[in-house]
């Protein structure tokens, strides 16, 4: 595995998962910052593969790029005031893995990305390496989103290029 492969490998699997599923939908809405969920998805599932690569972890890749891009499967504008948005925080990893299974023939693995992927916020741990893994990377896109340090409007147009 190298940078290259990786980068490729999240293109491919973006590519296959576009065709019979609502992805597409994840560039309406709004993460944080100007970042869109769709941005955030494939920062996550990017820097979930790095730090996999660069500490030299032995994971399933197909199964963490999958799980990081449908960790925040959840579709609808979590900024807008509603009583079905209440407590977002706690309630989206449910609701991304709702519609992810809608859409998507799950493995465990993935599963268990999406669904504990906002631990400690939600207080069951992740059970296996791929799910820490993106559990740290949501984290650190995250933060580097809030601070404006994100690189959204980048990698929308460097995989524009690809998709
Ligand atoms: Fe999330
Ligand atoms: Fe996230």
């Amino acid at each position: 595995m190298n940078k290259t492969c990786y980068k490729l490998l999240i293109v491919n699997e973006l590519r296959r998962m576009c065709m019979h599923s609502r992805i597409m939908q994840m560039k309406q809405y709004p993460q944080h910052g100007k970042v869109t969920v769709y941005q955030h998805c494939i920062a996550v599932a990017l820097m979930s593969c790095w730090i996999a690569w660069k500490f030299h972890l032995k994971v399933d890749y197909e199964a963490l790029i999958r799980g990081a891009l449908l960790h925040d499967y959840f579709l609808y504008d979590w900024h807008e005031h509603s009583a079905e948005h209440r407590l977002h925080g706690f309630h989206h990893p449910r609701k991304a893995l709702v519609n992810a299974s809608e859409d998507f023939k799950l493995t465990p693995i993935e599963t268990n990305i999406i669904l504990r992927h906002m631990f400690p916020l939600t207080p069951i741990p992740p059970v296996y390496l791929e799910s820490w893994i993106v559990c740290v990377a949501d984290k650190f896109c995250a933060l580097r989103e809030t601070l404006h340090l994100g690189d959204g409007a980048l990698l929308e147009l460097y995989w524009s290029n690809g998709l």
